[in-house]
């Protein structure tokens, strides 16, 4: 027995050693890039319009980076609206200044000015994204992160032949700033997308859009790592490959225990890493990948598809496209639109890694809990006005019952500067102020209260937020998305969460570490997160139309006792409101 402690001691020894040797032969580094937002025209759909772009491209320019290095961007606004870049699942340890949440973190970069960016990497490696976090500007600016691990440091799954991102978004034909504007003062829902995309492009099943599809080319017998983000604003997705089984290796920048799948669905704000491993089939053989919506309750979507193609290369790696033309493509079979089954199934084969390298630090016991309702519901339509909302109201959105109202100043520099009077009230309730049956028939006196409220934790509070859909306005599902932390979801089900009962069924084992969680319609999602970060920290339903109906709070994490437990003042060039 004591030969096999001394052992395992050993080995461990060694492989930290090893990581030691590669640690100090390969410091961190500092990377640089330049973000201009202008406009461009684009044409999708036989459309063409300017729309607002990173360097004019859209998607958006990858961010490479490794685990470790520190990250500079500078973003210069030269469109009339104003922005910010949201580095989405970023941990921002003490750089909450660098988060970007439009009047969150920061005030937003107006027109003509610039904002630097400026943050490290820790202890994350997989894929995230970066958005624009203000109105629906996010529509078109956005654009994978890729995080490596540090250099000598193997994935923990078979190395990649070649590594794709896969990013779904939304298409307008119409001005996005346009729809929600209209969609606000109307009180009713926006205008659906005109379709969905694979990394911006509609593909030859939308109308004019033949040349417009995506095209992903592999060698037989090759793994190809897929790098997976949903862009998409207002739409959970399916995904799937004709003929290929795909490997989940990680989701929202952590590894998880490697399953398979033949369908994949991925709500916005989440991203997933899988494998696809090419089968030995001849040149030009050709599958069809397809993207579609899981929708429930009220979403905002329409029932058509995305499609990019699968072609295997000639033995030359020149694929023959006049061969391909003739060829029959094969549809992959996605889910019912509705499919809430999958749904549960599918997000509880998502697993940590839990192992010495990759543990699952999920918080053993809890200082503060939580229940928030999430959902949508309606306020009164102002007088003189007609309202295209549910029975003549306004759409709104809650989480217990408060719709947030974005304050004028951005909430870290009231916070910093200790002056939140008149901006925020610290008053975010931590249950329901009147419980009622959240997935029955609701009762009359859910109206929603307009405010700017926050919960304020103490350093290094260990939390649990149980999140409950609501079915005022009919059960739907609900894309959770906490800045500033990654969470463990140690449960979920359906109906109203039982605190008796539920809890004996948590997992604190092996639980998924993720930053988006999708709330399941009609039911529950339990997190646990450590509130080991110092600052503001925003917390939405990643449903665009959904964040602008209020659905969305944000927690104040004090300042520890250490010198490094604290937030650093902001930069100088801090955007002012
Ligand atoms: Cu990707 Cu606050 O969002």
């Amino acid at each position: 027995m004591a030969a096999v402690v001394f052992l395992v001691v050993l080995s461990a020894l060694c492989s930290f050693t090893g990581l030691e040797l590669a640690h100090a032969q390969d410091a961190p580094i500092t990377r640089h890039y330049k973000f201009n937002i202008r406009m461009k025209n684009v044409t999708r759909l036989c459309v063409t319009k300017p729309i607002i772009t990173v360097n004019g491209q859209y998607p958006g320019p990858r961010i490479v980076a490794r685990e470790g290095d520190r990250v500079i961007v500078k973003v210069v606004n030269h469109v009339t609206n104003n922005i910010t870049i949201h580095w989405h699942g970023i941990r921002q340890l003490r750089s909450g200044w660098a988060d970007g949440p439009a009047y969150i973190t920061q005030c937003p970069i107006q027109s003509g000015q610039s904002y630097t960016y400026n943050f490290t990497v820790t202890g994350q490696r997989g894929t995230l994204f970066y958005h624009a976090h203000i109105s629906w500007i996010r529509a078109t600016v956005h654009g994978p992160i890729i995080i490596l691990p540090k250099r000598g440091v193997p994935y923990p799954f078979p190395k990649p032949h070649k590594e794709v991102p896969v990013l779904f978004g939304e298409w307008w034909n119409n001005d996005t700033e346009a729809v929600i504007r209209q969609a606000l003062q109307t009180g009713g829902g926006p205008n659906v997308s005109d379709s969905y995309t694979i990394n911006g492009l509609p593909g030859f099943l939308y109308n004019c859009s033949s040349k417009d599809t995506f095209k992903l080319r592999v060698s037989p017998g090759k793994t190809y790592l897929l790098r997976i983000i949903n862009a998409a604003l207002n739409d959970d997705l399916f995904f799937s490959i004709a003929n290929h089984t795909l490997t989940v290796v990680e989701a929202d920048a952590v590894y998880v225990k490697p399953f398979q799948t033949d369908v994949l669905l991925i709500t916005p704000g989440q991203t997933t890493n899988v494998l696809l491993q090419a089968k030995p089939y001849g040149p030009c053989t050709t599958f069809l990948m397809a993207a579609r919506p899981y929708v429930t309750g009220l979403g905002t979507f329409d029932n058509s598809t995305t499609v990019g193609i699968l072609q295997y290369k000639t033995k030359q790696g020149q694929s023959n496209s006049a061969l391909f033309n003739n060829l029959p493509i094969t549809m992959p079979t996605l889910p019912a639109l509705n499919d809430t089954t999958f749904a549960a199934n599918f997000s509880s084969k998502f697993r940590s890694l839990a192992n010495s390298r990759f543990p699952a630090n999920v918080p053993r016991s809890v200082d503060r809990r939580f229940f928030f309702t999430v959902g949508l519901g309606s306020s009164p339509c102002p007088k003189n006005q007609t309202c295209q909302g549910p029975n003549g109201t306004k759409f709104s959105a809650s989480v217990n019952n408060i719709s947030f109202a974005l304050p004028a100043t951005a909430l870290l520099q009231a916070h910093f500067s200790s002056q939140s009077a008149g901006i925020y009230t610290y008053d975010f309730p931590s249950m329901p102020l009147i419980p009622f049956n959240y997935t029955g028939t609701p009762p009359n006196n859910t109206k929603v209260i307009n405010g700017t409220k926050v919960a304020v934790l103490r350093f290094n509070t260990s939390v649990e937020l149980v999140m409950q859909d609501t079915s005022i306005l009919g059960a739907e599902a609900h894309p959770l998305h906490l800045h500033g932390f990654n969470f463990f979801v140690v449960g979920q089900g359906f109906g109203n969460y039982d605190p008796i009962k539920d809890p004996a069924n948590f997992n604190l084992v092996d639980p998924v570490e993720r930053n988006t969680v999708s709330v399941p319609s009609g039911g529950w999602v339990a997190i646990r997160f450590l509130a080991d970060n110092p600052g503001v920290w925003f917390m939405h339903c990643h449903i665009e139309v959904h964040l602008s109906w209020g659905l969305e709070m944000a927690w104040v994490v004090l300042d520890g006792p250490l010198p490094n437990q604290k937030l650093l003042p902001p930069p100088l060039d801090l955007p002012k409101c």
